[in-house]
């Protein structure tokens, strides 16, 4: 299959842009586009083989349910079977944005889109062009993030274009995303919902509208516990993780550096390939030739923008070793460890105990 790329401009495109893009959702085929978040891999949400070619496309487990995109409030009603006041007021407060909802589904949402739950996904995307296409396709659009399973989510078109090209219809391609994180998933099917993902929308945003909040264990866990099943399937998946060995160095700063610059030395010397992942306030301090800084601790939100083009450039270099500062002190702290750890397969070094000689 050969893929079509067609750029399109978010702040500034005509409905006719999307006619091709729509043309193909509307005939079960599959169509990359950006949303706020990260690029999703869309299809009709109604149609049980267009879920099946995302799947396949993806090389997902399909066990593994889509989150249902919508492009109006009063979708909600169509595809959920009962919509709580709680969950009335985040989509009021969250909506349209990096926000995704558990609800009971009604049955015309197939089994093959929620991974044979009875339960469905659904978010209502912020971004210009995701609202354009699931308004002008007229459809509910099942999109999972647009990487290959187990690969970090896509945040620009050449992402997508890595992993997916030749196994998609098209791809549209609007630049780099905003937020580089996927959404916030709060389960509300429970009497306490249940945040079962973190995101840009964090737990204190959702208290301060509906009031307590609780929070999977699975990810607080900061390490995976075998006991503990995270209940987002999708969050039990070894992910986001680079080919070689990552560690987080946790500690005072002038330490991490410290040992940091230590531990790539010695890999230098061996032979390996290593990499630092820094902020931009510490990377001129690495002597390492492969140094990123993935984006300022003052600037909010830039480092969750830049982390997976960056863990996604680790294979690219073909880093042996990536020795990645800790980042868990702004607001998209838990969020963004959260994306780090798994890509480390929880592995950390607490820079305190490296002796260095
Ligand atoms: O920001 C996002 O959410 C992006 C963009 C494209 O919207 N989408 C995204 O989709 O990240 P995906 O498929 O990569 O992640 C969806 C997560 C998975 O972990 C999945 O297991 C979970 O949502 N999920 C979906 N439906 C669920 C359900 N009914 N119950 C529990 N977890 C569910
Ligand atoms: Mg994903």
């Amino acid at each position: 299959m050969t893929t079509i790329v067609q750029k399109i401009n978010p702040e500034k495109f005509r409905d006719e842009e999307l006619t091709s893009a729509c043309k193909l959702l509307r005939q079960g085929e599959i169509v990359a586009f950006p949303t706020e978040t990260v690029y999703g891999l869309g299809g009709n949400a109604l149609v049980p083989e267009a879920a099946e070619n995302i799947y396949a496309a993806k090389g997902r487990p399909s066990d593994n349910p889509l989150i249902v995109h919508i492009a109006d409030r009063e979708a909600l009603y169509d595809i959920a079977e009962y919509v709580s006041e709680k969950a009335e007021a985040l989509a009021k407060a969250y909506w349209p944005g990096p926000l995704t909802m558990i609800f009971r589904k009604k049955s015309k949402i197939p089994l093959s889109t929620t991974g044979g739950l009875q339960t469905v996904a659904v978010r209502m995307p912020s971004h210009p062009v995701a609202r354009a296409l699931i308004r002008l396709s007229d459809i509910y659009i099942a999109a999972p993030s647009a990487n290959i399973s187990g690969r970090p989510s896509p945040t620009k078109a050449e992402h997508v274009v890595e992993d997916l090209s030749g196994r998609i219809a098209m791809i549209l391609d609007g630049g780099q995303v905003g937020i580089g994180i996927e959404s916030t998933i709060v389960d509300m099917t429970e009497p306490v919902p249940m945040i079962l993902r973190p995101g840009y929308v964090t737990k204190k945003m959702l208290e301060q509208v509906i009031g307590e909040v609780q929070t999977d264990p699975a990810i607080l866990a900061s390490e995976p516990a075998k006991h503990i099943v995270a209940k987002a399937p999708g969050m039990k998946y070894r992910h986001y993780a680079p080919r070689g060995q990552m560690y987080i160095v946790e500690g005072e700063q002038g330490k991490v550096v410290e040992v940091i610059n230590h531990l790539a030395a010695l890999r230098e010397k061996e032979g390996q390939r290593a990499a630092v992942i820094a902020s931009e306030e510490t990377k001129n301090a690495y002597y390492c030739e492969h140094v990123y800084g993935i984006g300022s601790r003052k600037i909010e939100g830039s480092i969750a923008a830049g982390l997976y083009d960056i863990l996604r450039e680790m294979d690219k270099i073909g880093a042996a070793y990536i020795y990645a500062e800790s980042f868990s002190d702004d607001r998209l702290g838990q969020a963004i460890m959260n994306r780090m750890l798994k890509a480390a397969g929880y592995q950390k070094i607490q820079a305190e105990g490296v002796r260095m000689r």
